[in-house]
């Protein structure tokens, strides 16, 4: 099985392969889009703030969402239920280590995993947890809130709407479990997800940066940045409206 390529290259393949990958976008995009996108890849370092949403689940009117087919999605509580070919192939993507870790350890602390699956071909998954994070939240949770976390939908399967029919398939088995709010927050540079997450029913609480320090969370809001996300989606809208 196809593994990710830094983990198990050699040390030189690792320092060669970014030089050699900077010089071939160089000569094809040139100096200015090569300074503009080391530039993103900084601000990605760097950039620790949050975007942050929710959804008060009871009130999100999605009772049921029907997957077109071939799609299917699973929910799955331990280890014990996963078929090997979907862990290796999750593990596989990343990290392999540090990604089978997080796994047990999410299970562990009673995460559930869901699987989308285009006919038997695993296409992306996410993760919920209910009454607790695993790390320091930004918000408190209630008992009966869920955070969605680390969703991810595999190369081949991006751009056709599967993660927010995915998040939209969750929020539904929240409302039929009774659940009260869901969050879940992406970081400010992942246009992808944010506009991903736009096709969902969830609402936009805000933008924040945080530190824990000994299992407690240090939030700091923006509202100026949430004012500015507000203004950008009224005018995408309004854009939107003027072209219909
Ligand atoms: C973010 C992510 C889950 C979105 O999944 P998806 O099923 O492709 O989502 P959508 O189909 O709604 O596409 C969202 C945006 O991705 C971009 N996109 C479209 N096709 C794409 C492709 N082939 N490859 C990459 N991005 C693409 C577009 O900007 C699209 O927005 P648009 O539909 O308004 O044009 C997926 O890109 C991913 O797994 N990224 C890496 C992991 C990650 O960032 N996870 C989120 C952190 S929790």
């Amino acid at each position: 099985m196809k593994t990710a390529g830094v983990v198990n290259a050699s040390p030189a393949v690792a320092i060669f392969e970014p030089v050699t990958r900077v010089v071939d976008f160089l000569k094809r995009h040139g100096f200015r889009a090569t300074i503009l996108r080391f530039w993103v890849f900084v601000r990605r370092i760097f950039s620790n703030r949050m975007v942050l949403f929710y959804v008060d689940v009871q009130q999100s009117e999605v009772s049921s969402v029907s997957l077109p087919q071939p799609l299917t999605v699973q929910r799955k509580t331990s280890p014990a239920e996963m078929r090997s070919d979907d862990w290796e192939k999750i593990a596989n993507f990343w990290n392999p280590p540090t990604t089978r870790r997080n796994m047990i350890d999410r299970f562990h602390h009673g995460a559930s995993l869901w699987l989308i699956r285009s006919a038997d071909q695993l296409a992306g998954y996410g993760w919920t947890m209910t009454g607790q994070t695993i790390e320091p939240h930004y918000h408190p949770l209630g008992s009966n809130d869920v955070h969605l976390f680390d969703f991810l939908v595999f190369p081949e399967f991006r751009g056709r709407s599967l993660n927010p029919l995915l998040v939209d398939y969750i929020l539904a088995q929240m409302v039929q479990e009774g659940r009260i709010r869901a969050f879940i927050e992406v970081r400010e540079w992942n246009k992808p997800q944010l506009r991903s997450l736009g096709k969902t029913k969830f609402q936009l609480l805000g933008v924040a940066r945080k530190k824990s320090f000994f299992g407690q969370a240090f939030v700091v809001w923006i509202p100026e940045e949430r004012a500015r996300m507000v203004d950008q989606a009224q005018n995408q809208s309004n854009r939107a409206g003027r072209k219909n």
